[in-house]
């Protein structure tokens, strides 16, 4: 036998890890967890104790607290108490305690990473070289904002109490996702760990009291979704920060509507690895290994629709095969397995029940010819090909190691194929040819792409997706602003209503007759009637009608949305082109001064003199977006590998935007004009109560090179056109700056199709003169979506 033959016919002998670390850690609290409620151990109110279970064995591993409504009370004012003395601490301050959370957690990582192989059943290599060192390098880099925030982050404050609900799949990793950038901010937080994988969470918590972390900071309740359903209810919680199913998440959406609350939202995935015929076929095929069999594909960005082209179809997915029967599977704490055990027998069971459903439906299974241990919940790697890109298998979230196989002919197809999922976590792109890769990039509608890698994650990235995989990004400076919030915005008063010209008695809605001397909405770069043929009148301050405006209905909204859409060109234009337009609309709305001064004197009230200055903000702030168009650029981040991380803004799309009727022009404005400026379409709904402002300035947007159906205007009953932008799915995001509490509630209640984000102001009133409240960075940043571009280079 020749040495390589001998290499080649060895088999891989067992490298167990101990697991006593972990067992003795439980026996040292007698197997049974309480609450970590202000910096004590409490029991649960209810005596209600579940069990913690190894999944790869199905042994008892200890007993956990099952947290009620008084016991998430508790907590809830624990971090109350805890917050007014934790932010005023400040940065330098919270940065120490992080610190010295990162040096412990290092300290302990033997211990943290046994443990969480136990009780979820994932490999301990993973755990040990990358969930316990990605947790302590969130804790370094978040000490550093903390450090920071004096300076880089100054005018924003923290958002108060967070209750944050996190899954299984990384449990110590999430729970430093959601605490680091929490606390580093001057946040107190209630997490709830997901009930099969609390025991991290505990271990946490005691490292926080060893540490030295003031009391109440950080509150761990342990439960099932009915705690975490009181923390999502909880009055005095001021945001709700989740990671979770999309199904789960829709359900925080709605419950939340209405209540103030900040959200976060980071939700599922059905995530392409696309491989260009061009690509180094062997890494490729390693990137598959580590994209769907990386905790055995129980990732929300796990790669696991599997794009490949046309002529190379067949060498990937030989090579696939031969790499699959060379994966081993087996004990999560032998340090020579790939693959662990699923997280809990619900889990199996619903991969099993996908499985089956993708085989009933004509896909083709393939899986390698080794046993599957009998004992413990395991499942083997699994490959389907014969897919349709509708089957249930190529939509559905699976969240185990099942990948999907799809052909493409043309980088065209590839990306309609990859954004044909209600999904938008993240994706890979494998190709040795850089210029298709970057051109590919910026087509996937999701947040991460991974070019030539993938499940790449460090702190100083963000994190997160669009559409139904949530909003929102976790990591690096956008995830900060997650848990920050403008400072003015604690001073701001709250709306003084004012009422429309139906509700201070003026004549209703009339019909048709007199529209042709009635200002028509404006859709698709043209004056149009609205659908249902009425209009509504306006009064002037004084109280005399003065005109009618359209009464703008649903069908005209989805008109305006539809323009929008077709709209793309403004989203691909350069930010020059678009910084030109923002300044030639501030010249010709400049020729029209007087007139427009004029009329906010009629309209409002306000004299001569306060009109002009109107009209002159305004102008400014065109200008100012005119500016801000070609400045507020990505950034690029060096995280620890070779390469970089370019975070790219992007427009989010057509964005809803619900105007006040104070300052009706600058407000418009102040809202429409960051959003163009970033290359949104905007279907936009001026003041009710004052909407010829709006209407004058059709003739501003014919004049100024406006493309037809990036500014639509539509005017008519506020909140019932809010509810309607809300519910569309083409529309990707809603501002909603009406005077009326429920006008928020509702539209917020209503986004729960697509999970749009919706940004309110929470029936507060802002000065739209004051340029801190009325524009910069935090209107930019609402107007853009960040997408985080990992590229490798070397050899
Ligand atoms: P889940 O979304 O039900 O659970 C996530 C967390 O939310 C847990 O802590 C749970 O206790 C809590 N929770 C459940 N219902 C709640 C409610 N009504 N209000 C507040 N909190 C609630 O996820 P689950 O059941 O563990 O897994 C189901 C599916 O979700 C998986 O098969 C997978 O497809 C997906 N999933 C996605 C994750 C991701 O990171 N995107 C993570 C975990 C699961």
């Amino acid at each position: 036998m020749s040495i390589s033959e001998i290499f080649d016919s060895m088999d891989y002998g067992p490298a167990p890890e101990s697991r006593e670390i972990a067992l003795d850690w439980i026996a040292s609290h007698k197997g049974r967890f309480g609450l970590f409620v202000d910096g004590g151990w409490t029991p649960p109110a209810s005596g209600q104790w579940f069990t913690s279970t190894n999944p790869a064995t199905s042994e008892a591993l200890a007993e956990i607290a099952a947290a009620d409504a008084s016991d998430v009370d508790a907590a809830v004012a624990a971090a109350r108490k805890a917050q007014g003395d934790w932010a005023t601490l400040g940065g330098h301050g919270r940065a120490r305690h992080l610190y010295s959370l990162a040096r412990a957690i290092q300290r302990n990582a033997r211990l943290l990473a046994v443990l969480e192989s136990l009780d979820n059943g994932k490999p301990v290599r993973e755990t040990r070289d990358i969930d316990i060192p990605l947790v302590a390098r969130h804790f370094y880099h978040h000490a550093g904002w903390a450090q920071l925030q004096g300076s880089e982050l100054a005018g924003y404050s923290p958002m108060g109490v967070i209750g944050q609900i996190i899954p299984w799949n990384f449990p110590l990793l999430m729970l430093a996702w959601k605490i680091a950038p929490a606390i580093a901010a001057g946040n107190t937080v209630v997490l709830k760990p997901a009930e099969f994988t609390s025991l991290t969470a505990l271990c946490f918590a005691e490292i926080c009291k060893d540490a030295g972390l003031p009391d109440g900071v950080v509150n761990i309740v342990t439960g099932d979704g009915a705690t975490g359903e009181l923390i999502v209810g909880h009055k005095d919680v001021d945001k709700i920060a989740f990671t979770g199913s999309t199904e789960v998440g829709r359900r925080i959406r709605a419950a939340t509507a209405g209540s103030g609350k900040h959200l976060t939202l980071e939700l599922g995935g059905k995530s392409p690895f696309i491989v260009f015929d061009d690509a180094d076929m062997d890494s490729a095929v390693e990137g598959v290994v580590d994209a769907i069999w990386f905790n055995q594909g129980q990732v929300c960005c796990a790669g696991s629709r599997l794009l490949v082209q046309e002529g190379i179809s067949d060498r990937i997915i030989a090579k696939l095969k031969a790499r699959m029967e060379t994966l081993r599977l087996g004990d999560p704490l032998d340090k020579c397995i790939d693959m662990g055990a699923i997280v809990a027998p619900v889990q199996l069971q619903t991969i099993q029940t996908l499985v089956e459903k993708g085989q009933a439906e004509g896909a083709e299974l393939w899986q390698p010819g080794w046993a599957v241990p009998k004992e413990g919940c395991f499942y083997p790697p699994t490959l389907f090909t014969n897919v349709a890109p509708a089957a249930t298998i190529a939509q559905e979230e699976i969240f185990g190691p099942v990948v999907v196989v799809m052909t493409f002919r043309t980088p065209d197809e590839a990306i309609k194929i990859a954004n044909n999922t209600r999904y938008g976590l993240a994706a890979s792109i494998w190709s040795e040819n850089i210029n298709l890769a970057l051109d590919v990039a910026p087509k996937l509608d999701c947040g991460v792409v991974w070019i030539n890698s993938t499940n790449q994650f460090d702190a100083a990235c963000g994190f997160g997706g669009n559409r139904e995989s949530g909003f929102s990004r976790e990591g690096g400076l956008e995830g900060m602003m997650e848990v920050l919030k403008p400072r003015f915005e604690n001073t701001l008063p709250a709306y003084q209503t004012t009422a429309t010209a139906e509700q201070s008695g003026a004549t209703t809605a009339s019909p048709l007759a007199s529209l042709d001397r009635t200002a028509k909405l404006y859709v698709g770069g043209k004056q149009a009637r609205p659908d249902n043929g009425y209009s509504l009148p306006v009064l002037s301050a004084s109280g005399d009608k003065i005109a009618e405006v359209g009464w703008g209905s649903r069908k005209d909204i989805r008109n305006a949305v539809e323009a929008a859409r077709k709209a793309t060109g403004w989203t691909g234009t350069s930010a020059h082109n678009r910084a030109q337009v923002l300044y030639y609309l501030a010249e010709n709305l400049e020729t029209r001064r007087d007139e427009f001064a004029r009329r906010l004197t009629e309209t409002t009230g306000v004299s001569p003199e306060q009109a002009r200055q109107e009209v002159d903000a305004t102008l400014s702030r065109l200008f100012s977006y005119g500016a801000w168009a070609d400045k507020y650029e990505g950034s690029i981040h060096t995280p620890p590998l070779r390469g970089v991380t370019l975070a790219m803004k992007e427009a989010i799309g057509t964005i809803g935007i619900i105007c006040p009727d104070e300052n009706p022009l600058l407000s418009m404005i102040s809202l429409a004009a960051p959003a163009i400026a970033m290359g949104n379409r905007i279907v936009l709904v001026p003041s009710e109560r004052h909407p010829l402002t709006a209407t004058d300035f059709y003739q501003v947007l014919e004049t100024s090179d406006v493309p037809a159906g990036v500014f639509n205007i539509i005017t008519g009953k506020r909140d019932d056109l809010s509810k309607t932008l809300a519910s569309h799915d083409d529309v990707k995001s809603v501002w909603y700056f009406g005077p009326e509490k429920e006008g928020a509630a509702t539209a917020e209640a209503a986004s729960t199709g697509n999970m749009k984000r919706i940004w309110t102001c929470h029936g507060r009133q802002r000065n739209w003169f004051d340029p801190e409240q009325g524009e910069g960075r935090d209107y930019l940043r609402h107007a853009t979506q960040v997408k985080n571009i990992w590229i490798p280079y070397g050899e």
